[in-house]
């Protein structure tokens, strides 16, 4: 007999979790608020339901994918759903923080349900792709158990431990480099504007140097790892000399009134080094200003 999964959630996502689904011939029961949006999947052989209730009621498996975990809970904490969970599993893929995994996970037990946290780092385009990357937190044997479910929605789903909000720590984590970068390149591109360079050019220098700065980002990471905070004959550079070329980085962005935010943090943060002593350390030196300290 086909494994049964409710979808909850068909919104830009989850519709793309429900398709690969279908396409990988599970048994797929859809739920939507806004029900219209389950047509697409019912003309692909998924059974749209009318309720939350007629959804969950006969599935082995409850993928949540809404907005945010009190939209979770509205639809999972209710008086006629609860009781239908007992001995199911569900996976929670909306993006949440690890304290709401963790309070998910311990209300899913006291309903006697299975539970696995997991945050999606993809756009839908590649869900059900050998490139989809999901992370899975929760226990070791729920994940391995389902692993026909999980490689239906993608090539690199990932258990990455038994504590069930591990999956979205490192999701804030991984979204911190994406964000560092994204917010770095809105002040790049600021700084062309006001000094009347055509975006094509920073679009080429950003080609030359992306593999320069992924370096040096696997080089921090290594580097922190292993606490190798000294600078030493493998070291890229110190501080110094990042801390100096940063004072024309930081200069331009005033003089042109772009926004001082970023550079005025990055600033605190290299003068908490620098106030430390740490001016000829390697730059890996940075990361005991920023983390908190044990
Ligand atoms: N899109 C991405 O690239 C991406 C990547 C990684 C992770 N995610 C995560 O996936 C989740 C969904 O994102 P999305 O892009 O699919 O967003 P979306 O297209 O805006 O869909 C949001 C879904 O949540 C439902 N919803 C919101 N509030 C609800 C409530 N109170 N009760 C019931 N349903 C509710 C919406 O229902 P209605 O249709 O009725 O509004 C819709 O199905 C988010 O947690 C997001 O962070 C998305």
């Amino acid at each position: 007999m086909k494994t049964a999964i409710a979808v909850l959630g068909i919104g830009r996502m989850g519709s793309a979790l429900a398709r690969a689904l279908i396409r990988a011939d599970f048994d797929v029961r859809v739920w939507n608020r806004t029900a219209d949006k389950c047509a697409p999947l019912a003309a692909l052989g998924a059974t749209a339901a009318a309720t939350v209730r007629d959804a969950v009621a006969d599935s082995d498996i409850i993928l949540v994918n809404v907005s945010d975990y009190d939209a979770t809970r509205s639809l999972l904490r209710r008086d006629d759903v609860a009781p239908l969970l007992t001995g199911k599993l569900i996976v929670e893929l909306t993006s949440g923080t690890p304290k709401g995994a963790r309070e998910a996970s311990s209300w899913a037990g006291s309903q006697d349900a299975s539970y696995l946290d997991g945050a999606i780092l993809a756009t839908p385009d590649y869900i059900g792709t050998d490139a989809g990357t999901i992370l899975v937190s929760g226990p070791a044997s729920l994940f391995h158990d389902s692993q026909d479910f999980f490689r239906a929605l993608g090539g690199n789903v990932q258990h990455v431990g038994d504590d069930p909000g591990r999956a979205n720590a490192m999701d804030s984590s991984v979204l911190s480099l994406m964000w560092g970068t994204l917010f770095g390149a809105l002040q790049s591109i600021a700084i062309c504007k006001a000094e009347a360079i055509p975006l094509p050019d920073l679009a080429t220098q950003w080609t030359a140097t992306a593999p320069v700065i992924e370096g040096l980002v696997d080089d921090l990471i290594g580097r922190t790892g292993q606490g190798r905070f000294a600078a030493d004959a493998d070291s890229l550079s110190t501080i110094a000399p990042h801390f100096s070329a940063f004072q024309h980085l930081r200069e331009l962005v005033n003089s042109h009134g772009v926004d001082p935010g970023l550079v005025n943090a990055y600033d605190a943060v290299f003068r908490r080094a620098i106030t430390a002593g740490q001016e000829q350390d390697d730059f890996a030196a940075m990361s005991l200003h920023l983390a908190r300290q044990a």
